[in-house]
């Protein structure tokens, strides 16, 4: 049985380090996340420790799929009924590109195929497949949503995804649905970065719990909350995720490992975190998404250039996601911008390291001399992470 946990292409390194150190054996990286062995309470446990994946998939397996009758008679052939209740909604999503091009027939055959398999062990009936919420007629990612009558209890609807690659196609379970929504991020500022993203730049800088951290342009306060929650070992993901509701999931063992994430928290240390930005309204949203995600940060509502009066003993890290522009032009006049916060920080911070993210290394080089580790797509935008000592 294996696990493949999702991360935004790129990333996959910072997300392999992390599943190394929760499940304790060996990870591999794939393009776009990272595969390793695991059942499905590992699976859970992933989604409610894991800071960095997208998604936590549970893998089934993988069927033939050189034409869509193949793939329809081999998912048949799987016994549903011990993967799925009766009655349970399903949304059948496909991605990929395989021998079989058209998302849309694959979605309505598998979830008509699950449907008559989970008929078959419990003699419900199946209802015609209905769009899955979302769906767009014709898009790249079709989903459905299907369920076969039985006696209807209370299941959280499962996605199963159909990865199609050639003559194959790989069914997984989608364990906990988008983990970065851990639900405490409801006050809004400018541009935030997705919080898994958030503990990948960390974690990509080397920075790790202990280590100085200032957050001077903070938004909605991702960075900061994120390395507190990290600090104080509060779990990402609380709530029960989809899979813990599976006939195959042990009784008790997602109570147990909720307890056991409940008691880990350790939130009385004071933590070496500064938090600042120039705009109120940022400042006012990193408090309240600071206070629902149960940590403590208290930025100071100033410009970089004299955000801090008290520092941390250093050097640590500062990150930061200014912002930028989607075209060469606008980078060029957010030039000054950027040479004022290398200033400032080469001021108050001096040898700390800085990581940044931003589209343009021209730009990131008007802060410091920087390296660029990788490069990832970001809300539609090419930006680069880049490193470097003040
Ligand atoms: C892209 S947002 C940061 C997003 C943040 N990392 C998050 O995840 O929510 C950039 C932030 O920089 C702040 N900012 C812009 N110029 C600033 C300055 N001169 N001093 C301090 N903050 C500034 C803006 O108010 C904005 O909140």
């Amino acid at each position: 049985m294996s696990i493949y946990a999702v991360c935004t292409p790129g990333l996959e390194r910072a997300l392999a380090e992390e599943l190394e150190e929760l499940l304790g054996r060996e990870v591999h990286i794939q393009p776009g996340g990272v595969e390793a062995e695991g059942d499905l309470v590992d699976a859970a446990g992933l989604c409610l420790w894991s800071r960095c994946a997208a998604k936590i998939l549970f893998v089934l397996g993988e069927v033939h799929a050189a034409s869509l009758q193949q793939l329809e008679q081999e998912v048949r052939k799987l016994d549903w009924s011990e993967i799925l209740h009766p009655g349970q909604q399903v949304v059948v999503k496909v991605a990929g590109r395989g021998r079989i091009k058209h998302h849309d027939a694959v979605s309505k055959k598998v979830g008509f195929a699950i449907a008559d398999s989970l008929r078959a062990s419990a003699q419900p009936t199946p209802k015609a497949g209905k769009r899955g919420r979302g769906a767009k007629r014709g898009s790249a990612a079709p989903k459905r949503r299907f369920q076969a009558r039985g006696p209807r209890r209370n299941h959280a609807p499962l996605t199963l995804q159909v990865r199609l690659d050639e003559r194959v196609a790989r069914l997984s379970l989608d364990a906990g649905g988008l983990l970065h929504k851990r639900g405490y991020r409801q006050s809004t500022a400018k541009a935030p970065i997705r919080e898994n993203l958030a503990v990948c730049i960390l974690r990509m800088a080397g920075w790790q719990p202990g280590v100085p951290l200032v957050d001077p342009m903070c938004g909605a306060g991702t960075f900061s909350i994120e390395a507190a929650m990290w600090a104080a070992d509060v779990a990402p993901g609380l709530k029960p995720p989809p899979v813990t509701g599976l006939p195959g999931f042990p009784d008790d063992a997602w109570k147990t490992m909720l307890d056991e994430a409940k008691s880990a928290q350790s939130l009385a240390s004071e933590l070496p975190i500064l938090t600042a930005d120039r705009d109120k309204g940022a400042c006012r949203a990193t408090q309240e998404n600071a206070s629902r995600a149960g940590v403590h940060i208290a930025p100071v509502c100033k410009d970089i250039s004299k955000a801090f009066e008290t520092t941390l003993e250093g050097p640590g890290l500062v990150v930061l996601n200014p912002p930028y522009g989607v075209r060469v032009a606008d980078n060029v006049k957010l030039a000054p911008l950027y040479h004022k916060i290398g200033g400032a920080l080469r001021a108050q911070f001096p040898g700390w390291r800085v990581v940044m993210v931003c589209p343009d290394k021209a730009l990131a080089g008007r802060v410091a001399k920087m390296e660029e580790l990788v490069r990832f797509k970001n809300g539609g935008i090419s930006v680069g992470v880049y490193v470097g000592q003040l």
